[in-house]
């Protein structure tokens, strides 16, 4: 077993002392993966937080995430060990903007993705991760409306996946993602010409990623759609099977669990840069400060959250 740092010790104490689990997102800074309890994506994280025993979890991921539990766990007290760790797809859908929205389509149902407020999830039907999302659309009937939030590159993924046309898809994106591109992706498949891709969903290249397959610039088999937990799946099958190289398009977070699940693969980052600053505000000082002080409490006001509720616990149903 690795041998753990003074402060990985003390944490860890703490953390006994004070009857919490911590919780950690796969984008997450290396050492605070490795001192937490578990460490997930996003639907496996809130399967977790509704199901611990902990009277407190800790949350080391973004905003939402730790919402998210909150909702699940009302009587639990849910630390973030910093607040301002948002996210910009989340900030890409308002609820008045849904309301909006809404008002428009007033019999469809409405999918909104987990990377939202408490106050978007209230006016939800069913919430998804990216994991998830292609079953939850395929488990609303046919000749259902759907509107599907905020992100424009996993809803066009799932749109495609289930070649669905009554569904809409609102405008939204995650700066990380976005920026991760088709030309970039490209370029180093063609430097790499062996590797698979594994590429998230939210990418702005999941789309030119089936482009170049269809077009025969890389193979198709070796293009794999997938969420950062299926990533890790994805990664123990591969070692497995006798892969020797991925190309990982994703927050770079990620390359330290897939190395962590598959020791013997070259992981490499299609954008080397694309780091969720959201993500890395959880740093190991304020966790360490959040287990002593038990701070920052998430606080979701109970009637949004009891609206909320349905359409979260729907999410953790689907997929299992
Ligand atoms: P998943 O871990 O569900 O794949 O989500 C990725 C993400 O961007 C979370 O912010
Ligand atoms: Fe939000 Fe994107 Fe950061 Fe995930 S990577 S928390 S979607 S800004």
């Amino acid at each position: 077993a690795a041998v753990r740092t003074e402060w990985a010790q003390q944490v860890r104490d703490l953390a006994d002392q004070r009857n919490a689990v911590i919780l950690a997102h796969n984008y997450q800074l290396p050492e605070i993966q490795d001192v937490a309890h578990h460490v997930g994506d996003s639907l496996a994280l809130s399967r977790i937080a509704a199901s611990v025993d902990e009277p407190t979890i800790v949350f080391c991921g973004v905003h939402f995430m730790a919402e998210t539990a909150k909702i699940l766990s009302p009587e639990k007290r849910v630390l973030i060990p910093d607040a301002n760790a948002g996210c910009s797809l989340a900030d890409s859908l308002t609820a008045q903007q849904l309301v909006e929205w809404k008002a428009q389509y007033p019999d469809a149902v409405v999918v909104s993705y987990v990377n939202t407020t408490a106050a978007v999830k209230a006016l939800t039907d069913i919430c998804c991760t990216s994991s998830n999302a292609v079953d939850v659309v395929a488990s609303i009937p046919a000749d259902k409306t759907v509107l599907f939030g905020p992100d424009q590159f996993l809803g066009a993924h799932v749109r495609r996946t289930l070649d669905r046309e009554n569904m809409h898809v609102w405008g939204g994106e995650c700066h990380v993602h976005a920026g991760i591109n088709g030309a970039e992706l490209a370029a180093k498949a063609q430097e790499f010409p062996d590797a698979d891709l594994y590429i998230h969903p939210e990418c702005g290249c999941a789309t030119s990623a089936l482009y170049l397959a269809s077009a025969g610039a890389v193979p198709a088999d070796k293009v794999k759609i997938l969420s950062t937990g299926d990533m890790v799946t994805a990664a123990r099958a591969g070692q497995a099977g006798g892969t020797r190289s991925v190309l990982v398009a994703t927050e770079i977070g990620m390359i330290h669990q897939l190395k962590r699940a598959a020791p013997g693969i070259d992981f490499r980052a299609v954008n080397d840069r694309a780091a969720c600053s959201y993500m890395k505000m959880i740093t190991p000082e304020k966790l360490l400060r959040s287990l002593q002080e038990l701070r920052d409490e998430v606080h979701v006001d109970p009637a949004t959250a009891a609206r909320a509720r349905g359409a979260v616990e729907r999410m953790i149903a689907i997929g299992q």
